[in-house]
């Protein structure tokens, strides 16, 4: 019998369904003998011992359904060794709740904070397999993540739509996208997008360039600029504050950036000016068909992990082959823009403004 743990953990995404399928397939098209387990609700499902017994039927009608079959929480890393409020050891709790099933494998469907509890519980001894998940696209050790192509699709679709009405009207537009601390949607939207001014928190901006912007379109008679903002688009005097000042500064926001940098560039224009904040729609619905494909590899090649008898690392995206990348690499780190990358100089030369 071989016998197997899904979970699915951190924010959701679209085509976490898909790699759960592409993993439960292969391992029902390849042995006679598995039992998947499904931990529900994140790692919440390991710690308080929750999960469902899925049969092949379960993994039928849901390649193309968006969110995740199993539900997910934020289990933060950095809380991992502090008791759950009933006074579990956390660590200890998922150890027990996969011996309890007699596990052979956990496969777990995570961003960067995921994959570094899941690389714990490998060093703790159980036999893990990460799929690289998330909209942001910002774990280490891999090209894309799944999520990612659908959420440009959907951020790209509402800077089209917010240019339409922009233009009617000759408004500035702030549409703010998301990416707290890495700005890769926001960055492939905005180019997507033909954005005028993309913000992001890779590149601190300068109010001063944008209000600028503005003004050379406006004498250009564009009559409207559309500003992409990521989610923690950060200005130059903002970046040169100490980290606690700052992350202080941003805790008493009652609104969020997008606000915020229209009503600076109000104050120094009087220009009209509009927000959009497409929000969590960039990870819901249906996945893209990329995303699809995707998902769908990297869960053949975990179940192919599973198979050989072969752990602890995640399955990546590298030059759009498949690989495997040890987790302890990908663990806890994030993989920023480079503000000097190819795609970034492509943009300036092409007269995007990245206020920088
Ligand atoms: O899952 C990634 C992400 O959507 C980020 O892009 C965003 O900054 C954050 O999650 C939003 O988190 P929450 O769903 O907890 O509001």
């Amino acid at each position: 019998m071989l016998r197997v743990g899904m979970l699915t953990s951190g924010g959701d995404c679209q085509a976490l369904n898909a790699a759960l399928r592409g993993v439960a397939k292969t391992l029902y098209n390849e042995r006679d003998d598995v039992e998947i387990y499904g931990f529900l609700n994140g790692y919440q499902g390991m710690i308080y011992g929750k999960y469902k017994k899925l049969r092949p039927k379960d993994f039928s009608g849901i390649l193309t359904r968006g969110g995740t079959m199993l539900g997910t929480s934020r289990t933060p890393f950095k809380l991992l060794d502090e008791p759950t409020p009933e006074g579990l050891n956390k660590v200890d709790s998922m150890k027990a709740t996969y011996k309890e099933l007699q596990l052979d494998a956990l496969v777990m469907g995570g961003g960067n904070g995921s994959t570094k509890t899941a690389n714990r519980l490998y060093e703790e001894g159980l036999n893990v397999i990460a799929l690289p998940k998330t909209i942001d696209n910002d774990t280490w050790g891999t090209d894309y993540t799944f999520g990612f192509d659908s959420a440009i699709e959907i951020a790209t679709k509402c800077i089209d739509d917010i240019h339409t009405t922009a233009s009617s009207h000759g408004r500035v537009f702030v549409i703010e996208i998301m990416g707290h601390k890495v700005g890769w949607i926001p960055l492939y939207a905005g180019i997507a997008g033909g954005a005028d001014v993309i913000l992001l928190p890779e590149i601190p901006y300068d109010l001063n360039k944008v209000v600028k912007t503005i003004e050379r379109r406006d004498q250009e008679d564009h009559r409207f600029t559309i500003i992409v903002a990521a989610e923690g688009a950060i200005s130059k005097e903002d970046a040169a504050l100490p980290k606690k000042k700052y992350k202080k500064k941003i805790a008493g926001r009652t609104m969020s950036v997008a606000y915020e940098i229209a009503d600076d560039i109000f104050q120094a224009t009087g220009r009209e000016i509009r927000v959009a904040v497409p929000g969590h729609t960039q990870r819901g619905g249906q996945p893209c068909a990329r995303d699809r494909v995707f998902a769908t590899q990297v869960g053949v090649e975990a179940a192919r992990g599973v198979l050989a008898g072969e752990y602890g690392f995640m399955v990546a995206d590298k030059g759009r082959e498949i690989v495997r990348v040890p987790m302890s690499e990908v663990a806890g780190r994030l993989k920023y823009i480079d503000p000097n990358c190819q795609l970034v100089n492509q943009a300036k030369t092409l007269g995007i403004v990245f206020g920088d």
